[in-house]
Formats: C-alpha cells, structure tokens, sequence
C-alpha cells in the first residue's frame, strides 16, 4: 500500500534578515546577493529557539490539518544537520513537545536532502504497515551554524522547518509516493561540511557544479523510472540554494521555471526544511489538485541527492 500525504506545516522564525541587514555586517550588497543567489530576505531564529521548537511547530500545523492525535502518530522521522544537541535526537525531543506518546523518533543526517530522505525512510514503514501515522520534517537552524563574518556564506542561509504527515493511501486512486531514489558519494565529503565544533565550509563553485550535475541526473532518474514524460510534472518541489541552479535545472531537465515552487527569495536556503515547507505552501494555497503530479528534488552535503514523485 502506498503512503500518502494526509496533513502538512510550516514554520518560519518571526525575525526577518535583509540584505540591507546584511550589507551593514559584511562586505556585500543587496545587489550581488540578488544577482548571484536569488535570496531577497531569510529568518533567523530568536535567542533561546532550538531546531525542536520550529520542527515541533510544524509538527503540529500538520496534525491539525489531518485532524490527527499526537497519540496516534506511530513514527517520527526529522532530517536535520542542526540538532539541539547531538544525543537525544532532535526527533524524541519533538515527540515530548508534541506528547507523541507511542511515536517512535529519530533522525536523519542528510543536509538538503535531509527531509528527503526521512520520507522515504517513512514511506518504507507505512508501505510495509509497520507504521499507519508517520511524521516526516525537514528542520534546520543553519543561522547558528554560519561565520556571520563570511560573506561566502552567511547570505545563503535561514532557519526553518516542514513537516508531512503520511498515512496509507487509498488502495483504488493511485495516489501517494510513487517513487524515492536516493544516491549518496562520500568522496565529495570536502566540498560542503560543518567540522566538528566548526561552522559552515563551502566551496560555493564546486557545490554549484555538482548540486547542478545530480539534480539534472535525479529528475532524469525520476521521469524514466516512472514511466513519464516532463510535460507530465505539474510541480517541481526541490531543495532550493541559489536560483542559478534551479534555472539550470529546469531548462536541462526541460521544465518551465513557473513550475518550480520557490521560496528562496523569501526564506533563504532552508536546508532540509525547504521541500516539505513548499509542499505546505502550495497546499495552503490550493494549489495542488487530486491527481497532479509533484517532482521532488534535493541535493546537499555529504553529497547525498536524489528525488521522489508523488500522486498528489
Ligand atoms: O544546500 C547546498 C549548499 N549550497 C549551495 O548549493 C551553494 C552553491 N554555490 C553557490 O550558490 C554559489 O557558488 C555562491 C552563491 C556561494 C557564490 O556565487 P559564485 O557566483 O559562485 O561566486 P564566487 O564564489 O565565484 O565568487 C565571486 C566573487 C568573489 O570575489 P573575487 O574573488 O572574484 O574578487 C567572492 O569573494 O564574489 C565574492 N563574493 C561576494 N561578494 C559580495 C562572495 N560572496 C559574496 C557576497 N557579497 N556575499
């Protein structure tokens, strides 16, 4: 049985971080930030609020959209790269927050691909009945984990959280994840990386190749496992870092950019948070109808990337 998305939430920290802001603490401007990331603004969590308390907030948004207890909920599965600490996981500290009493909990470190790769995690309980409710959040407070002295990148990021919750899908509609393919390369392991102890170290250019590389070969991956034509993609829902990329994509992949959902210019590079923040968006919006079909895509550090496609 597949599963299917029943509910989803968002969260976004109050505090807004311009590029104005930013001009005032590094050597940038509004104008190249527009020009070479697409980002216009980001969130930055206030003092005191941890990667548990943006995930929980989403969490819960999710639940109340599918009228679903906290009780009831069999797993949780959160990708994140900014635990609170490194043990418990950030997931069982989300669980307490939610009183997901029969939840089991714990996370997965996959940076962008973070949320990703918990859905198919999920997904593999829920096909298999292991698990009936099973949330899934993408959740990440990368504002904590940058040298705000660097300009090479502490414009890119913000903090933010996503959350779907997955039930079994109808048998008879063909709707639900249809697909998750997931491929990691170690070797890239220096490109990207927070060191222990350390912030965010970038080869910015080099991230730019490959991020563009995979995620061409992920859609690709998606299109032809599923038997589908490009046309067919109603919605591309992705990890998204700097536009250029997405542009990039889309014209290699043969997709209209209007097809892309962006938060980028509004939030930043969310990490892990950004797909299941833009499935939200859209479903709040209405923007999604029974049958559409959505491409998910994300690449990040490790490097891990990959895609899923759902029967919305
Ligand atoms: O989630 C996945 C993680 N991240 C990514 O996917 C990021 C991938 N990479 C990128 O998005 C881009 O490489 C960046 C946005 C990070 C950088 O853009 P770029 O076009 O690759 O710039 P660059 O690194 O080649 O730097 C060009 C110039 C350099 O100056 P010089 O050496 O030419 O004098 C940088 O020092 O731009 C300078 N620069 C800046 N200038 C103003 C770098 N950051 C800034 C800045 N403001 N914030």
């Amino acid at each position: 049985m597949r599963s299917c998305v029943i509910g989803s939430g968002s969260y976004v920290p109050e505090r807004v971080v311009t590029n104005a802001d930013l001009e005032r603490m590094v050597g940038t401007s509004d104008a190249w930030i527009m020009e070479r990331t697409g980002i216009r603004e980001r969130r930055a969590a206030a003092e005191g609020e941890r990667t548990s308390d943006l995930a929980a907030h989403a969490a819960r948004r999710a639940l109340e959209m599918a009228g679903v207890r906290p009780e009831d909920v069999d797993l949780i599965v959160l990708g994140t790269v900014t635990p609170d600490q490194p043990t418990p996981a950030t997931a069982a500290l989300v669980q307490a927050k939610l009183g997901a009493r029969r939840a089991l909990a714990f996370d997965v470190s996959a940076a962008c691909a973070g949320a990703l790769v918990a859905l198919s995690v999920a997904d593999q309980y829920v096909r298999s009945g292991a698990a009936r409710y099973a949330l899934v959040i993408g959740a990440d407070l990368l504002t904590r984990a940058v040298d705000w002295t660097d300009r090479n990148t502490c414009v890119l990021f913000g903090d933010a959280a996503g959350a779907l919750l997955l039930a079994p899908a109808a048998d008879d509609e063909g709707r639900g994840l249809l697909s998750t393919h997931l491929h990691s390369d170690g070797a890239l392991a220096g490109i990207l990386s927070i060191p222990h102890g350390d912030t965010v170290k970038m080869n910015g250019r080099e991230v730019f190749r490959v991020a563009v590389r995979t995620l061409v070969a992920a859609a690709q991956e998606a299109l032809h496992a599923n038997g589908l034509a490009r046309e067919q993609v109603d919605h591309v829902m992705g990890h998204q870092a700097n536009l250029r990329i997405i542009e990039a994509v889309m014209e290699r992949v043969g997709l209209p950019m209007e097809r892309f959902w962006l938060t980028l210019d509004r939030y930043g590079n969310t990490s892990a948070a950004a797909i299941p923040m833009c499935i939200d968006e859209a479903n709040r919006a209405g923007r999604l109808a029974p049958g559409e079909l959505v491409l998910m895509l994300a690449a990040g550090a490790g490097f891990v990337w990959g895609s899923g496609v759902m029967r919305w």
